[in-house]
């Protein structure tokens, strides 16, 4: 069950609410729109799939980091992964129990460590001088430290190149080769670090289980080459990145229960905590950009239909040529032409596109038109580029009502930055 649908008169749903009905009561445009039940089923599907495990779900923070989605995932048992101090404390904020929350990134600041440090969060180790912080915020928290290591398989994930890091030429992660210095410096600092576990990270719209299952049998000779001098590790940390259908052609993806089936059997025959770290499948498919249509036009041999969104709330398709699935929320007038069109949005840039060569009917102006599957990964990394205010977002809850989950910025919001200055 996905919770938008189109129904056979041409309307767009979202858990049983029109998408249109929902645009006349929300003033501003565009906003986001999520389904709550459908994260709660996402994260369903990952605590199912963990069943018989010693597992934490860990949701990666910066594909979306609402207040309200934080505190609704947690309430529904999910721990967290945090790439930045503010990611902690965020985390914080939102609830989550340390224990299942984990540290990561390959320039973290000590600052931010000490904090991790005395919150008692997991910490991922990423380099040699990341180590050197670690010990020292350890020292300055006066508590030991939980550790991972990061270690790169250099396994192809076989994604965009921006959004791949298990390689062996990646800026996370430390050499393999150096494996052994990092031991023997983890072991002469007895006080200050606990080696828990090894990590890995992928890459992320990963469509293929098979590339997870060659990653953790990698990650498990690691861990028996670690044992075997006797460090008892019990956590193996696989990353995230699941992928999801964008597309919207039906094809089959692994599912979290695929993805875990994979590495069930090697987690389980060296008695392991399996720790994973989602954030596009478990936030993706929420949510929707609500735009509306500002006109259409055409140049050259080029049509345009220009909405209100653009590349400030919504970067991927500019920033990595992704796909977001397209589509009108009411049904076109009979007479409506299809043409090919570019969807773009009031941006002074030509990268300021949602989309490239969609076939749609022709909309009228006003018409509502959204960009599916937004949820992770939009709105985080979006901009005021052109003093385009960030959205405001809602959420349809189980019972059908709406509710904002988050305020819109307003302009008065940007002009508090040069106060008293
Ligand atoms: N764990 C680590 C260490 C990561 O670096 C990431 C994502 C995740 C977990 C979550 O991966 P996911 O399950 O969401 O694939 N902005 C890009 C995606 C960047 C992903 C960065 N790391 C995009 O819009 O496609």
């Amino acid at each position: 069950q996905h919770c938008f649908s189109k129904s056979e008169d041409g309307y767009l749903y979202c858990e049983g609410v029109k998408v249109a009905e929902v645009m006349e009561q929300v003033e501003k445009r565009p906003f986001y729109l999520y389904s709550k039940a459908q994260i709660s089923r996402n994260f369903e599907a990952y605590r199912a799939a963990m069943e018989g495990l010693r597992s934490v779900i860990g949701y990666a923070i910066k594909a979306n980091n609402n207040l309200k989605v934080l505190e609704h995932l947690r309430g529904l048992g999910c721990g967290a992964v945090l790439v930045s101090g503010n990611e902690l404390r965020l985390a914080l904020r939102a609830g989550f129990d340390p224990t299942k929350c984990i540290f990561n990134g390959n320039g973290k600041l000590l600052e931010d460590l000490v904090l991790a440090a005395l919150e008692g969060v997991f910490v991922n180790i990423d380099s040699e001088f990341d180590l050197d912080n670690i010990v020292q915020a350890s020292r300055i928290a006066g508590k030991q430290v939980n550790v991972l290591l990061r270690i790169n398989p250099d396994v192809d994930p076989q994604v965009h190149a921006y959004v791949a890091t298990g390689n062996k030429n990646s800026k996370f992660g430390i050499r393999n080769e150096k494996l052994q210095w990092f031991l023997d410096a983890v072991k002469a600092h007895p006080q200050e670090l606990n080696l828990v576990g090894v990590h890995c990270h992928l890459g992320s719209t990963i469509t293929k289980v098979d590339i997870f299952r060659d990653a953790a049998v990698l990650m498990v000779g690691f861990i028996d080459e670690i044992r075997s001098q006797g460090f008892k590790i019990n956590y193996l940390n696989i990353g995230g990145g699941l992928g999801i259908d964008y597309y919207h052609t039906g094809a089959i993806l692994p599912s979290p229960r695929d993805l875990i089936d994979t590495v069930r059997e090697l987690v389980l025959s060296r008695d392991l905590h399996l720790i994973i770290e989602p954030g596009r499948s478990l936030i993706a498919n929420t949510c929707c950009l609500v735009n509306r249509v500002t006109g259409v036009k055409t140049n050259g041999t080029k049509n345009f239909i220009v909405i209100d969104g653009s590349m400030a709330e919504l970067i991927r398709p500019s920033l990595y040529g992704a796909y977001q699935h397209i589509e009108q929320v009411s049904p076109p007038p009979p007479d409506a032409e299809v043409a090919t069109f570019d969807v773009v949005g009031p941006v002074c840039e030509s990268a300021d596109f949602l989309g490239k060569d969609r076939v749609l009917p022709t909309p009228e102006r006003g018409a509502g038109l959204v960009v599916h599957d937004a949820g992770a990964y939009c709105m985080s990394m979006a901009s005021t580029y052109n003093l385009k205010m960030r959205p405001p977002e809602y959420w349809v809850q189980e019972d059908g009502s709406l509710a904002q989950i988050r305020l819109e910025e307003t302009f008065e919001d940007h002009m508090k930055f040069f106060e008293g200055l």
